[in-house]
């Protein structure tokens, strides 16, 4: 497994989020989150990237514990995170948002392969390099947060709502997108409430409930989905 949560708890002052959630990521796979709103989801994210800290259990990334590490040696152990909304850098070009992507990393040559490896994923990043990544359209601009992402070359990328506000052609084409990456070899674990396109791309759905992981199953055991769809997803 490359990433595990073992009993975790994370609490904001007096209200608690998360009461003791586990569950194993597997490495190569994609991952499905699912939950109402508020349960959670994001801060399950954002505790696993270090942005906030659990008041208890613990974190493991390709066997090492990194809940007590900073966001900054997560980013370089291999952890990217995409969290909601696409926070680009709007006064900058594209191809700076890519640079600024790459920000942990150092070798020259080797950025600038990065860069065209994302160009050869996204052409159209190509096309409007010099741009400012605000002039773009909303599905571009969630293609230069998807290449920004993938900068640091994360062994497990952690995307909140990639669709989120997306035309219904643009979100199949995140759809695509994601299964895309998962192909170059980046394991991923996605939050998604367009559970048409959760579960399209998924191999592995959870679903967090009052601050556990009330249900988990492989996405081709269909039954068990259906199951899932009628008691947790309202349908
Ligand atoms: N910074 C914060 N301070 C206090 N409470 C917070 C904070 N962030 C989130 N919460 C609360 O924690 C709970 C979980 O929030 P979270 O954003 O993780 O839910 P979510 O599952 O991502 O929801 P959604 O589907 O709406 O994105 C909610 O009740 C929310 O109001
Ligand atoms: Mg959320």
């Amino acid at each position: 497994m490359i990433l595990s949560i073992r009993d975790l708890y994370v609490n904001y002052g007096k209200l608690e989020v998360l009461k003791g959630v586990s569950l194993e990521v597997e490495e190569g796979k994609i991952s499905l989150l699912l939950g109402a709103n508020g349960s959670g989801k994001s801060t399950m994210l954002k505790t696993i990237s270090g942005l906030i800290s659990p008041v208890g259990g613990s974190i493991w990334f390709e066997d090492r514990r990194i809940d007590k590490l900073p966001t900054v040696d997560r980013l370089r152990a291999g952890l990217a995170h995409m969290p909601e909304g696409k926070r680009l850098f709007t006064e900058m070009s594209v191809k700076e948002n890519l640079l600024i992507g790459a920000y942990s990393r150092k070798d020259k040559k080797e950025i600038d392969k990065s860069i065209e490896t994302m160009y050869e994923l996204f052409p159209i990043l190509r096309e409007r390099q010099k741009e400012r990544s605000d002039k773009m359209s909303g599905g571009e601009q969630q293609m230069l947060a998807f290449a920004r992402a993938l900068m640091i070359k994360p062994k497990l990328l952690l995307m909140d709502e990639p669709a989120q506000g997306l035309s219904p052609v643009l979100v199949s084409q995140v759809a695509d997108t994601v299964t895309k990456i998962a192909k170059t070899g980046t394991t991923i674990l996605i939050v998604e409430h367009n559970l048409r396109l959760g579960l399209s791309i998924a191999d592995t759905v959870f679903v967090l409930e009052n601050g556990k992981i009330a249900f988990q199953a492989k996405s081709t055991d269909l039954s068990q989905i259906e199951y899932a769809k009628k008691i947790y997803l309202g349908g």
